[in-house]
């Protein structure tokens, strides 16, 4: 009998008001301390500890309203190591550094431009990243040597607070081993990385599910590396045409403009393949031959029973596929699928992050 996964099942849980310990004892030397922190009514205590261990150089994960960010105190070279060891991240993709306040950016700049005003007045505090000329305050490990740096001003209640407890600007990339999917919500990030790292903030399920958009402001016209949920459109409002990168544009034998265009990023476990009609003509023959097969499909057409597949139907918005798609692939790995099928969203300008992302999982392995 197929399997089918209600994303009602996948939806928010309900978020804890009490801090407390999670009772794991794992078995790496360190220990991974989880506090379950409620978004709408933050509790300071539990706040100011996670600021302290990211004064003092630890690695805290926390949410954002994109995905689950690993952080570490951005000026402490030490520190900031620590996150490429723990997720195996190569030391040539350099991380995002999340701040407070347009202030606290501009200290970390060499050269804050006209457009990066005009785009943080827009968008931030939000899902943007604008790649600047670094400010020599920028350890290089952060940059990965290069001469510029990201940086974010997140929104989500949890990241703010705890940014501003910590006084430091925090380099935080998505809390996942390396070019393994990014994680929506604490357990995937346990998942990975317990026992790797001090502490993790659960504040639940995250809004966004999919990583900012990063914009490269050091050329002219400006080059969108990264797309996410802000429109390119609304983007182009505020500071012009820009240079959009197709993910299948990439020529992975020239230098990359950004590491994280590698195709080999955001896949699941299971070989993805992206379908451009509903898929049932690739799922059913990998189910005839055996395979696990997890099917996200946009339609509930009717599809004949058949062994070993897991059907999800897929929400039509583009704001609750985003939000669940990495939940969804997360789900499928752990049920065991090894083959994926995707009914492609259409090719339009609201679903290229979308489409980005299923297209760059598709190519991995
Ligand atoms: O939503 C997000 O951006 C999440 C949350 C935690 O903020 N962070 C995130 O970080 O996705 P990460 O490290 O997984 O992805 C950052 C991307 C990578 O593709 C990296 O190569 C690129 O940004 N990047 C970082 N610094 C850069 C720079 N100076 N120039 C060009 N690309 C850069
Ligand atoms: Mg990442």
């Amino acid at each position: 009998m197929p399997v089918t996964i209600l994303l009602g099942a996948l939806s928010h849980g309900s978020t804890e008001i009490q801090a407390k310990m999670a009772p794991r004892t794992p078995p790496d030397e360190m220990r991974t301390e989880v506090v379950h922190v409620n978004p709408e009514q933050l509790q300071a205590d539990a706040i100011g500890r996670a600021a302290q261990v990211l004064r003092r150089g630890g690695l805290v994960a926390f949410p954002t309203e994109t995905v689950y960010g690993l952080g570490a105190n951005a000026l402490a070279p030490e520190a900031v190591a620590r996150i490429f060891a723990a997720k195996g991240r190569p030391a040539n993709n350099p991380l995002i550094v999340h701040v407070t306040t347009v202030a606290q950016a501009k200290q970390l700049v060499a050269a804050w431009p006209e457009g990066a005003e005009r785009l943080a007045r827009a968008f931030w505090p939000g899902p943007l990243t604008l790649v600047l000329l670094k400010g020599s305050i920028v350890p290089d490990i952060v940059t990965a040597g290069g001469p510029t740096v990201a940086i974010r001003l997140p929104a989500h209640a949890i990241a703010h607070a705890l940014l501003e407890a910590a006084q430091v600007p925090v380099a935080a990339p998505s809390a996942n081993r390396s070019t393994c999917l990014s994680p929506t919500r604490a357990e995937h990030v346990l998942r990975s990385l317990d026992g790797r790292i001090d502490m993790l903030l659960d504040g639940g399920p995250t809004a966004g599910g999919l990583e900012s958009t990063v914009l490269d402001l050091t050329t002219t016209p400006a080059r969108l590396l990264r797309p996410g949920l802000i429109p390119v459109a609304s983007l182009e409002a505020v500071i012009g045409k820009l240079i959009v990168f197709g993910s299948a544009g990439v020529d992975e034998s020239m230098p990359l403009p950004s590491p994280g265009m590698m195709a080999r990023h955001y896949a699941p476990r299971a070989s993805l393949e992206c379908s451009l009609d509903d898929g049932w003509t690739r799922v059913e023959p990998l189910c005839r031959a055996g395979h696990r097969v997890g099917w996200l499909r946009l339609t509930r057409a009717k599809h004949e029973s058949i062994r070993g597949l897991d059907v999800v139907t897929m929400p039509a918005r583009v704001e609750e596929y985003s939000q669940f798609l990495y939940e969804v692939l997360h789900e499928l790995d752990d049920v065991g699928v090894d083959r994926i099928v995707v009914e492609m969203p259409p090719d339009e300008p609201a679903w290229l992050a979308v489409r980005d992302r299923l297209q760059r999982a598709a190519r991995h392995g």
